[in-house]
């Protein structure tokens, strides 16, 4: 791939690089029509990380369809998808590791411990391999975003981080590769996460500010559903990821909820009177 790249280069001025884990919904294709735009080459990578997920985690059992995600790719103008193999790009005696001291200890990180380590490391890699110049990532992964773009500032990382907004069903719920896991009584009951969120941005826009009160009234929210488990609901600094107690200025609200099974993560920034 180093080498092809050095080939594309000579006729290419920029590269665009969307890395995925695959299973392809609207949110993927939006980051690769939106990397189309940005560059003369857009390369689509498809690898399911083992080093983000942790034990008992979805790793074995996250769906796959190669077949239909190479024709959608290149139905969306991809011009290279690339997909390693895990023996190649983690081989025995496999060592190095990405690793942010602060950013990754909040939200999801408290939950996945070893998770952001194993993205900043593999986004990494890919970094080195394609040397792109803009790399696109949804605002769905909120955190993921954060950290990527702080690794790239922290180590001088020559590349420009792409944000794109989430993509969501008609009826709000974010897309992600892991719906599909979901039986159509939790496919109604996920509806509980957005819900939570356009109330909690309602309640922020009416003048509710105390955090505690708002995400009491999501908690209320989601676990009316029977079959949601909340992992965490917090509100934050969207900077810092701090959580923070009283809304002064723009806030974000992040959630990550079990829906029988499947962990489903989604966020929105809420906006106090008088601001944005
Ligand atoms: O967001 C994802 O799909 C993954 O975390 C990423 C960025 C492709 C790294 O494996």
């Amino acid at each position: 791939m180093i080498e092809h790249l050095r080939t594309v280069r000579q006729s290419a001025k920029t590269i665009a690089l969307v890395p995925t884990m695959g299973y392809f919904h609207a949110g993927h294709l939006s980051l690769m029509e939106k990397g189309r735009e940005l560059a003369d080459h857009l390369v689509v990578s498809i690898f399911v990380n083992p080093a983000q997920f942790g034990p008992g985690e979805d790793l074995d059992k996250y769906p796959k369809d190669l077949e239909r995600d190479r024709e959608l790719a290149e139905k969306t103008g991809a011009d290279i998808l690339f997909t390693p193999d895990a023996d190649a790009f983690y081989p025995h005696g496999y060592e190095s590791f990405v690793v942010l001291e602060d950013l990754p200890h909040h939200l999801c990180g408290i939950h996945r411990p070893t998770h952001f380590r194993g993205v900043a490391t593999v986004v990494t890699k890919l970094f080195n391999i394609m040397a792109p110049t803009f790399a696109i990532f949804g605002r769905k992964d909120y955190q993921q975003l954060m950290i990527i773009r702080k690794m790239v500032r922290d180590l001088n990382m020559p590349v420009t981080i792409i944000d794109a907004p989430t993509i969501r069903e008609p009826d709000g719920l974010a897309m992600s590769s892991r719906n599909s896991y979901l039986t159509p009584a939790q496919r109604v009951q996920a509806l509980g996460l957005i819900n939570a969120l356009e109330n909690a941005r309602k309640q922020v826009g009416d003048g509710e500010l105390d955090t505690k009160a708002l995400i009491n009234n999501a908690k209320f929210l989601i676990d009316s559903h029977p079959d949601t488990q909340i992992d965490y609901i917090d509100i934050c600094d969207p900077e810092t990821l701090e959580t923070i107690d009283k809304i002064e200025g723009m806030a974000l609200m992040a959630l990550a909820v079990k829906v029988g099974t499947p962990r489903l993560i989604d966020n929105m920034m809420l906006c106090p009177p008088g601001i944005g």
